[in-house]
C-alpha cells in the first residue's frame, strides 16, 4: 500500500478502493472519501458526524484529549490572559494579530457600524414583550438583509467584510434591544467613547433619567467588564460544532452573511449547545440544596430519565475543558463581589466535585464544560438567565463570521448535501381517498 493513503474493501464484493489520508498541520489525519460512492457504490453513515472532516479550515484547531485550545495558532491561555475580545475577533477573521494602528482602524470600523437602522428598532415593537430573547435575535439578524442589501454581493471581497464587520458592530446594540424590550424600557445607542464590552453593558443596563447611576456606572466595575471581555474570547470559535457548520451549510448554498447568521444563532439556541449555560442555572435552581445533590445526580445516571447534567460533557474535550479551567477561577473572583450569589456558587462547585469523584462520570470522561461557570459569571453581572445564550451569540459571531469568510475566500466551495440511510417504505401502489376505508 502507497503511504499516506487508506485502502477500503467491500468485503461482500472484494472491491477494494485507495483513498488519499489527509495530513493538516495538526491534528487527527482525514481520508478523503469523496470518491467512495462512484468507486464503491455505498455511502458512509456517521450519524452526529463524529468522525466526518466537513471543511478544510485555518482558524481554530482543538486536541479534546490534551484540553488544547488554538485561535489561529495562539493558545486560548494567552489571548484570555492579554487580549481584549475585538482583538480576538480581529485575529480569528484577519489570520493574525493587529498592530496598534490595525486594532485602532479595527475598533474604529466596528464602533462606525454599531448603531441600528432605526427601521429595526421598530421591528422589536412588533415583538411580545415576553418573546424569548433568542426569538428575536434570530428574526432580527435574519432582518439585517432587509435593511442593508446594498452590500450584500457575496463574491465583492469589500462587501464581505463590510457585512463581518457590521455584525461585529451591530450585534451588541440587537442584543441590549432584546433585553430593553422585553423590561419596557428605551433604547440606548453606542457610545464611541466606550470599549466594545463597557458599550454593551451601557445599553443593557443605562438608566438616563439617573446621571448618577450612569457617572458611578457600577456595571461598568472593571471586575464585570473583564470576566465579559474574557467569556466572548472563550466562546468567540470552535472549530465545526453545530452552530458553525450549520453557518457553513446555510453560506454553501450561496445565502447572504446575515441570513447564514441567522441560521448560526437558531442552532445555537439549543440546550446541547449554546442554550447549556441558561440549563445550568434552570438545574442549580431546580436542585436546590447541597443535600439534593446526590438525589440528582442517580436522575443523570437514569438512561430512563432525561435528566441530564447540564454543563457537564462534552463532543470534544474528553480530559478537561480548557475554557473551563480559565473561566473557573474568575467565577470565583466576579462571586467574591456578589455575596447574594454565594450560596448558588457553593451548590455549584459542590456539584462539580460530586460528580468529579463519581465513576459514572469519570467511565465517560464528563467534566465541566465552559458553560457549567459562564451562567454563573452572567448571573453575577445581572443579566437576566434567559439572555444567556443571547451573550453567546455576541461572542460567537466573531468566529461564524471568520469561518464564513474562510468560506466565501475558498475558489471551491460545494453545496452541502449529505446523503442518507432511507428506511421509510418501498414504492406503494397509491390508493384513491373513496378507497381508503374509514
Ligand atoms: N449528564 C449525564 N450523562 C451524560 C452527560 C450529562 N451531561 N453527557 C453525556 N452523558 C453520558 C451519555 O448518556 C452517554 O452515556 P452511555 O455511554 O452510558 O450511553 C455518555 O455520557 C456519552 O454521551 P454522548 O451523548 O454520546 O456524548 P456526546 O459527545 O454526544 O454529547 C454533549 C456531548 C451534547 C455536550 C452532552 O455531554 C450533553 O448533553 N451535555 C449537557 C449539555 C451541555 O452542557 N452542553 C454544552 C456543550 S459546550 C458548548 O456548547 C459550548
Amino acid at each position: 500500500m502507497a503511504k499516506d493513503t487508506i485502502s477500503i474493501i467491500n468485503n461482500s464484493t472484494g472491491e477494494r478502493a485507495e483513498y488519499p489520508l489527509l495530513k493538516g498541520s495538526a491534528g487527527t489525519p482525514v481520508a478523503d472519501i469523496r470518491k467512495i460512492h462512484q468507486d464503491l457504490g455505498f455511502f458512509t453513515y456517521d450519524l452526529g458526524y463524529v468522525s466526518t472532516a466537513s471543511c478544510k479550515s485555518s482558524i481554530t484547531f482543538i486536541d479534546g484529549n490534551k484540553g488544547i485550545l488554538l485561535y489561529r495558532g495562539y493558545p486560548i491561555e494567552d489571548l484570555a490572559a492579554n487580549c481584549t475580545f475585538i482583538e480576538t475577533a480581529y485575529l480569528l477573521m484577519k489570520g493574525h494579530l493587529p498592530t496598534e494602528i490595525q486594532l485602532a482602524e479595527f475598533n474604529d470600523a466596528v464602533n462606525y457600524r454599531s448603531a441600528i437602522h432605526e427601521g429595526l428598532i421598530r421591528l422589536f415593537q412588533s415583538f411580545n414583550h415576553d418573546s424569548h430573547p433568542m426569538a428575536m435575535m434570530v428574526g432580527v439578524v435574519a432582518s439585517l438583509s432587509a435593511f442593508y442589501h446594498s452590500e450584500l454581493d457575496i463574491n465583492n471581497l469589500q462587501h464581505r467584510e463590510i457585512c463581518a464587520t457590521r455584525l461585529i458592530g451591530k450585534l451588541p446594540m440587537i442584543a441590549s434591544l432584546c433585553y430593553r424590550h422585553s423590561v419596557g424600557r428605551p433604547v440606548v445607542y453606542p457610545r464611541a467613547d466606550l470599549e466594545y464590552c463597557e458599550n454593551f453593558m451601557n445599553m443593557m443596563f443605562s438608566r438616563p433619567e439617573e446621571q448618577s447611576f450612569i457617572t458611578k456606572g457600577h456595571y461598568l466595575d472593571p471586575v464585570a467588564i473583564k470576566a465579559l471581555n474574557l467569556l466572548f474570547i472563550l466562546h468567540a470559535d470552535h472549530e465545526q460544532n453545530a452552530s458553525t457548520s450549520t453557518v457553513r451549510l446555510a453560506a454553501s448554498t450561496g445565502a447572504n452573511p446575515y441570513a447564514c447568521m441567522a441560521a448560526g444563532i437558531a442552532a445555537l439556541w439549543g440546550p446541547a449547545h449554546g442554550g447549556a449555560n441558561e440549563a445550568v442555572l434552570s438545574m442549580l435552581e431546580e436542585i436546590g440544596t447541597v443535600d439534593n445533590i446526590e438525589k440528582y445526580i442517580n436522575k443523570a445516571k437514569d438512561k430512563n430519565d432525561p435528566f441530564r447534567l447540564m454543563g457537564f460533557g462534552h463532543r470534544v474535550y474528553k480530559n478537561f475543558d480548557p475554557r473551563a479551567i480559565i473561566i473557573r477561577d474568575v467565577c470565583h473572583e466576579v462571586l467574591a463581589h456578589k455575596e447574594e450569589l454565594g450560596p448558588l456558587f457553593e451548590l455549584a462547585l459542590a456539584l462539580e466535585q460530586y460528580a468529579l469523584n463519581d465513576d459514572y462520570f469519570i467511565e465517560r470522561k464528563l467534566y465541566p464544560n465552559v458553560d457549567f461557570y459562564s451562567g454563573l459569571i452572567y448571573k453575577a453581572l445581572n443579566i437576566p438567565v434567559d439572555m444567556f445564550t443571547v451573550m453567546f451569540t455576541i461572542a460567537r459571531t466573531a468566529g461564524w463570521a471568520a469561518h464564513w469568510l474562510e468560506m466565501m475566500a475558498s475558489p471551491v466551495r460545494p453545496i452541502g448535501r449529505p446523503r442518507q440511510l432511507y428506511e421509510g417504505s418501498e414504492k406503494r401502489d397509491f390508493v384513491p381517498i373513496a378507497r381508503r376505508g374509514k
